[in-house]
């Protein structure tokens, strides 16, 4: 089966690059930006710089900015609706994941009509969204690079995924001078959901060499410049290093897929609107526990990136000092180790199961757990 491997084809990163942008937007013949973000970072000063670049290339603009952590259908179609009524001819996402999710799911009903939650799953739409130009602020998520983006359904009280290259953006922009306020403890979520991304990425089945040579890269890059971000949020070059990172785990994840620690956190955002990097952090080392059980072998590698001594291991022994990595880095970086710390309840463990087995990303996962074994995933970190 050939392999396909997406990326947005203009990404700008590196310190001072959004004030570079202008050509590479009015390349696109737009003429009026929809601006998607959240309120904290119109309030301080972010969205206002990429505001003065629109406007220094006569680009007019619509903020808006009342897009929450998790975003919801609501927030989509709201935004849909505001976009509509004023004529904008595309969008500029300013944000973490949550405004870039927003802002796809925005662009993808605008040019394909109807109801976000038509689109949940696989390949649903027939057009590309709108022109998107994404400026993160945030090191992690890698969503301005990838075809994933997610939505919660407050009704069902689920987290939609969807994976849809309709919805991959026209340029991307990673300044690490817009990350330095980040608090250290958004640094650290986000930084552990790129190394969750990381290391499915590596573990599915659908990795292929050039996924595993970005991957096994965004490893050794997040050990050793994470804690230096989280330590001191002003480290300009730890910044700049785990932008690469996401642009690294972002085109691992995108072409090669994740796998059950993404399969459950959705469930906990979905449920507990819990922050996402989090719950990836506590149910990574859980998740590869089991499927080192089953095949260790692909954590060889791993420990090598990390920088671990493997002569003299069996790939077992490997996957065992990995996972003992993360379990120490998590807890450097300030992680939580209990679920119910953060207010999860045994009660709702069976319809998070049930729910995680239908995860989008579940299928790319290198075992299909049992339910039973789900709930047992869940309930090693109450
Ligand atoms: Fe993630």
């Amino acid at each position: 089966m050939s392999k396909v491997f997406y990326v947005p084809s203009t990404n700008l990163m590196g310190r001072g690059c959004l004030k570079d942008i202008g050509p590479y937007i009015l390349e696109l013949g737009v003429s009026k930006a929809f601006v998607v973000t959240d309120s904290f970072l119109n309030e301080n000063g972010i969205v206002n710089k990429v505001i003065t670049v629109l406007q220094e290339i006569g680009i007019d603009f619509v903020v808006y900015d009342t897009v929450k952590p998790n975003p919801t259908t609501e927030n989509v179609h709201l935004g849909v609706d505001k976009y509509e009524k004023s004529q904008c001819d595309f969008i500029v996402s300013i944000g973490g994941g949550s405004p870039q999710d927003a802002a796809k799911a925005i662009g993808i009903v605008v040019k394909n009509g109807g109801d976000i939650r038509e689109y949940e799953g696989v390949g649903k739409t027939k057009h590309k969204s709108v022109p998107i130009v994404a400026i993160n602020t945030t090191a992690g998520t890698s969503s301005e690079y990838t075809i994933n983006y997610v939505i919660t359904d407050e009704e069902r009280d689920v987290k939609m995924v969807m994976v849809d290259r309709n919805s991959l953006v026209s340029i991307s922009v990673n300044d690490p001078e817009l990350m330095l306020e980040k608090p250290s403890s958004l640094t650290a979520a986000t930084g552990m959901d790129a190394l969750t991304h990381a290391i499915e990425a590596i573990v599915t089945p659908g990795a292929y060499a050039v996924t595993d040579a970005t991957a096994l890269a965004s490893v050794k890059l997040i050990f050793e410049h994470l804690p230096r971000a989280v330590r001191n949020g002003q480290d300009i070059e730890a910044r700049e290093q785990m932008v690469y990172v996401m642009f690294l785990t972002g085109m691992a994840f995108n072409n090669a897929g994740l796998g059950y620690v993404h399969a459950m956190a959705h469930q906990l955002g979905g449920v507990y609107d819990l922050p996402h990097g989090v719950c990836n952090a506590m149910l990574l080392p859980i998740v590869q526990k089991e499927n080192a059980k089953r095949d260790p072998s692909k954590f060889r590698k791993i420990a090598q990136a990390i920088g671990i001594e493997v002569v003299g291991k069996n790939d077992t022994q490997c996957a065992d000092a990995v996972i003992a990595a993360i379990e120490v880095l998590a807890v450097e970086v300030g992680i939580p180790t209990k679920l119910s710390e953060l207010g999860v309840d045994e009660v709702d463990v069976d319809k998070l199961a049930t729910n995680a087995m239908n995860d989008a990303c579940a299928p790319g996962n290198p075992f299909q757990p049992t339910k039973e074994e789900v709930i047992e995933m869940f309930k090693q970190i109450l």
